[in-house]
């Protein structure tokens, strides 16, 4: 990757909310996992009993990664260095060569859920508690549940050059659907509600026909929930059922990690191999279309404030407003600014 030649996102990659870090299935019981998000290297380890801790790497005893070498023991992490440990809350609960821990010290440690088969973080640069939760791609839809659909298909690809906001922008971009993913008409928004941290972006849109056909004779569309910045779940309906997460994680300053996961409608009373065979070609699709809209986003330059079409104005301006509150700094784009102070 030749950084060089490309554009560092000008949003802050410090933003507030939730964002995946892994997969459950990435951290078994008594695995210590790496990663570095956030511009800071944490761990990801399992328990005895199931619970997953996710905290920064570094022992505050003497600075340790806590990543290579440390090891799960029972309910705590043991450092490799001089075997403190620290419990799912960062606090020391033992020093092997004194009677009593350090009580005063602690690790920080970050809220943690698991959900659709994912690991999320709640990350806010000043330390303050959830104030939303993470959209559920059954239960928040309120329909269907993981037994409906085949196991998750998954796509990964690592720091890219790219920041979760341009990510959501693709939901109210109407007009890239016929360019980039070669739908035959243009999609029309049926809903844009920007009034919460969830936000909610429904469309009508169709991958079939050809461009004679009128918007008004499609029956098929999306609903999409943006739990923040860092998640945004999907059902489709009036086709393949599908349903997809696409979660973007900053690494560091100028890049950031792309989960995309597509979960297929099982066909009632059909539990043959070819069904299962199709159902994972079309997610392989489903995929394919995603990382059509990753090659943009992986090369484009921030354009603050764009140059909008009159029907774009309204669905851009409303989604970068709506992005600011997540910006601790303040850093949300001046088009959003303009929309607030106008
Ligand atoms: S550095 Fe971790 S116990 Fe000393
Ligand atoms: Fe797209």
């Amino acid at each position: 990757m030749i950084l060089g030649v490309m554009a560092k996102p000008p949003l802050s990659m410090k933003p507030t909310g939730w964002f995946q870090v892994a997969w459950s299935d990435e951290v078994a019981v008594g695995d210590v996992h790496r990663m570095k998000y956030f511009d800071r290297e944490m761990i990801a380890w399992r328990a005895q009993s199931g619970q997953l801790t996710v905290m920064d790497a570094y022992c505050e005893h003497l600075g340790a990664h806590l990543g290579f070498g440390g090891h799960v023991v029972g309910e705590v992490i043991q450092c490799p260095f001089h075997g403190w440990q620290w419990n799912h809350e960062g606090r020391n609960v033992c020093i092997p060569y004194q009677d009593r821990p350090n009580r005063g010290r602690r690790m920080r440690t970050y809220p943690v859920v698991e959900r659709n088969a994912s690991v999320y973080i709640w990350h806010d640069a000043e330390g303050r508690a959830p104030h939303f939760d993470v959209p559920d791609i059954f239960a928040d839809f309120g329909d269907k549940t993981a037994a409906d659909y085949y196991p998750q298909q998954r796509l990964f690809r690592e720091q890219l050059e790219l920041h979760p906001q341009y990510v959501l922008e693709n939901g109210v971009d109407f007009a890239h659907f016929k360019f980039v993913h070669q739908t035959p008409i243009v999609p029309v928004f049926t809903r844009h509600d920007f009034g919460e941290p969830w936000s909610y972006v429904d469309f009508t849109i169709t991958f079939e026909g050809d461009d004679a056909q009128k918007i008004e004779d499609v029956n098929s569309g999306v609903e999409a929930i943006n739990g923040g910045l860092g998640i945004a779940v999907t059902k489709s309906w009036g086709m393949i059922d599908n349903r997809t997460i696409s979660a973007v994680t900053p690494v560091d300053d100028r890049t950031s990690d792309v989960r995309f996961m597509v979960y297929i409608g099982r066909t009632p009373g059909r539990d043959d191999q070819k069904t299962a065979d199709r159902a994972r070609l079309f997610g392989d699709e489903v995929i394919r279309q995603f990382t059509q809209d990753i090659h943009i986003w992986s090369h484009q330059r921030y354009s603050d404030p764009p140059a909008l079409a009159t029907a774009e104005y309204e669905g851009f301006t409303a989604i970068r407003k709506w992005a600011m509150q997540f910006y601790p700094d303040g850093l949300g784009g001046s088009a959003a600014d303009l929309a607030t102070r106008g």
